[in-house]
């Protein structure tokens, strides 16, 4: 339950599946002893910022903490989880709605009036993906990870609040998409579909890959559904670059989930299609389970999170149907890869619109769980964490300055002044 900030020079948000932490509620000579120590490096903690929420102010980022201090190693514990016995002030930091670290950044990310509304939306105890905001209808769309066999999707009316919930199909269905994006240039939903289940209701057949539904009539239609024969694993999640590719992660999740029925027959990868041409391009193997995938906002870097740290071996989920009591069997490697990775994007090639990414680097780790979706904001970077684990993040409204998180059993409104960006005017021409 609390957002962070810190100073990075890149806008980024990444949903982070994390596991919930325990609120715990201070005395209030406590809080009042505590309550507004802004100088110093003890306490570690102190409460700042609007009254609209709890706030909690990091001193140092909290790099000396008393020596007593200790985490359990499972990433599945936050760090909220984290005991500092000899410093009482951490208990701000487990009952924070927000906390910052960097205080000046953090508090104008906040803005004034910074709300967060959680369980305003009562959902299955499953995992919510993709969420994606529709502007014209003022209309977000939430997918559903399970159980298998279950077509929804969830459609939240935000001209009503709270928001009115629906359960659509898509014509034809589309099997339990995990990413998706709004492309404001055809005004369709760009789905990454990793589930394939050839027996699905009515004969239907699909095969993972990328599907685009309007989402004014509901119509669906396949882009993509394999590499030269071999089928994908389960594309994750996508992105749409400055020349109109589409840019996505492959990962097996579905089979092991028990939404898919056939293995991976490839390495596990991040792919670039190019819908005008059907051409479809390897760009990079090394992540181990690459995931979550962005573009800053000039087209030159790419951001893709790697969700290594959750292992499934050897396999024991497959057909668990135990979808309502996540998480399912997941193990969790503490020492597994849990960062975002950049690269610089490069064009070039007879059209000039060949990409190359070079450069690769590692620009964050994980304070919890494995990051998962990723998003660019317009105006600053948080760490948010919410009471259940969070797969992928929406803006929504006029001036998307409203957050939702989306995750296992959960989705969270937040209200602050973190900014979306306009997906009409996504890239600003640094090219
Ligand atoms: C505030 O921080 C200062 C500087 O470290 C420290 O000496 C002082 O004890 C703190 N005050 C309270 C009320 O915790
Ligand atoms: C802040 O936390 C305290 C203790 O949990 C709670 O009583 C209070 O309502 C919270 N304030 C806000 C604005 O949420
Ligand atoms: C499918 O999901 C919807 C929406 O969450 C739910 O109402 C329905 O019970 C689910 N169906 C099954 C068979 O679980
Ligand atoms: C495939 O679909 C059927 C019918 O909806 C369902 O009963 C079954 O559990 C699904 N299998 C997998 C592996 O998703
Ligand atoms: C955990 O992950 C690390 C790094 O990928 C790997 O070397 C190690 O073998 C893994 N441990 C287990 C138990 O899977």
């Amino acid at each position: 339950m609390a957002i962070s900030t810190s100073l990075f020079a890149t806008f980024l948000v990444a949903a982070v599946a994390s596991a919930s932490p325990t609120a715990h509620v201070l005395s209030p000579n406590v809080a009042a002893r505590l309550a507004g120590n802004s100088s110093g490096e003890s306490p570690v903690a102190y409460q700042c910022g609007p009254k609209t929420a709890n706030v909690t102010c990091i001193n140092r980022y909290g790099s000396f903490l008393p020596p007593s201090f200790s985490r359990d190693p499972d990433p599945a514990v936050g760090y909220t989880g984290t005991k500092v016995p000899d410093d009482s002030s951490w208990e701000l930091v487990k009952q924070a709605d927000f906390v910052l670290f960097d205080k000046k950044r953090g508090l104008e990310i906040l803005g004034p009036a910074p709300k967060i509304h959680r369980g305003i939306i009562s959902v299955l105890n499953v995992i919510h993906e993709a969420p994606v905001y529709v502007p014209e209808l003022n209309k977000l769309f939430v997918t559903q990870d399970g159980p298998p066999g279950n077509l929804s999707i969830l459609s939240l009316d935000l001209n009503n609040d709270p928001p009115t919930v629906s359960l659509v199909e898509t014509d034809p269905p589309i099997y339990q998409p995990t990413g998706g994006l709004y492309n404001a240039k055809d005004g369709m939903i760009y789905y990454a579909v990793h589930g394939n289940n050839a027996s699905l209701p009515g004969g239907l057949q699909q095969h993972a890959g990328i599907a685009r539904v309007n989402p004014k009539t509901l119509k669906a239609e396949w882009v993509l559904n394999n590499y030269h024969g071999f089928n994908l694993a389960g594309p994750n999640d996508l992105t749409i670059d400055d020349v109109g590719d589409i840019w996505f992660t492959d990962t097996d999740y579905a089979y092991v989930l028990g939404v898919s029925e056939s293995p991976k027959q490839l390495q596990l990868s991040t792919w670039r299609f190019r819908p005008s041409t059907g051409q479809i391009q390897i760009m990079d193997t090394s992540l181990s389970y690459p995931n979550g995938i962005a573009f800053s906002r000039d087209g030159r870097t790419l951001y893709v999170t790697d969700s290594g740290l959750e292992s499934y071996s050897p396999i024991p989920t497959r057909g668990a149907g135990d979808f309502y009591n996540y998480p399912i069997n997941l193990q969790f490697n503490s020492t597994g890869p849990r960062s975002i990775f950049a690269w610089d994007v490069a064009r070039k090639g007879h059209d000039g619109k060949h990409p190359v990414i070079t450069g690769k680097r590692v620009i964050f780790q994980a304070l919890e769980g494995a990051p998962d979706g990723l998003k660019v904001a317009a105006n600053g970077i948080a760490r948010i964490q919410t009471s259940h684990p969070v797969e992928n993040i929406q803006w929504s409204g006029r001036d998307l300055k409203t957050l939702w998180l989306v995750g296992v059993g959960g989705i969270t409104k937040v209200e602050f002044n973190l900014a979306g960006p306009d997906l009409a005017h996504y890239y600003n021409g640094g090219r």
